[in-house]
């Protein structure tokens, strides 16, 4: 959503404070504004990013990666969704000139499988294969959940019992530049720090759960991860 769209969407998301029907969970959790930047620290345009190509950034968290993927089409306008304790909330759909632009967590919301450097068993695939009936689609190999990036990340198959949590895009129409504010859905970063405390201290040190403020890098995922599991 560019700027402006996003004041709104806050704005109405702090009006329904009251209401009963949505939780704290299912409302935005803003973070810190990160700007989205290349890899040598350049400006990103979000008119130059390549369609139906995996990028990866890390947010909020210095150790939670996330997709950035240009659809190449205009993702829905909105959807309904529901986190796994039935918490209802809408999602805004893409940003960018065409709408294509979506970021989602790359941590699975079924058993927290993520991409990691050395393997990745999730990420977007344009194409439908033996294993994945459908095209377009954001997969998990681990249990084969699969979910729609162009529809709030809605889960389409598999086990997942509720979307991927969406990270909150802010679009500058005037430099074209991406920052990620914040997220909305079923996070799971806290179970992610969990499960994973072991590996998060060997890879990262103390710094897994540091906020990443100020900038962060996007990366195509090949050169991001060593192999990358297809299903
Ligand atoms: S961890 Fe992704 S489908 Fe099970």
């Amino acid at each position: 959503m560019q700027r402006r769209d996003f004041i709104k969407y806050c704005a109405a998301s702090a009006a329904a404070v009251g209401a009963p029907v949505v939780s704290a969970d299912a409302r935005p959790h803003l973070y810190q504004r990160v700007k989205l930047v290349a890899e040598n620290g350049a400006p990103l345009r979000a008119r130059n990013l390549p369609a139906n190509r995996n990028l990866i950034f890390h947010y909020p968290y210095a150790a939670t990666p996330c997709f950035l993927l240009n659809l190449g089409r205009p993702a829905k306008a909105a959807a309904q969704l529901k986190t796994v304790d039935d918490k209802p909330y809408e999602w805004h759909g893409g940003v960018g000139a065409e709408r294509s632009i979506v970021a989602y967590s790359a941590i699975c919301a079924h058993k927290l499988t993520y991409p990691t450097r050395d393997i990745s068993f999730i990420s977007f695939r344009a194409e439908k294969s033996v294993g994945n009936k459908f095209a377009r689609v954001i997969h998990c190999c681990s249990e084969h959940s699969q979910y729609d990036p162009a529809d709030g990340g809605r889960v389409l198959a598999g086990p997942a019992r509720q979307p991927l949590a969406a990270i909150l895009l802010e679009h500058d129409a005037a430099s074209d530049e991406l920052s990620a504010v914040g997220t909305l859905g079923g996070e799971m970063f806290e179970q992610f720090f969990v499960k994973y405390a072991f590996r998060l201290s060997l890879e990262n040190g103390t710094d897994a759960q540091r906020a990443v403020r100020g900038v962060t890098p996007v990366t195509p995922l090949e050169s991001y991860c060593r192999q990358q599991v297809k299903c």
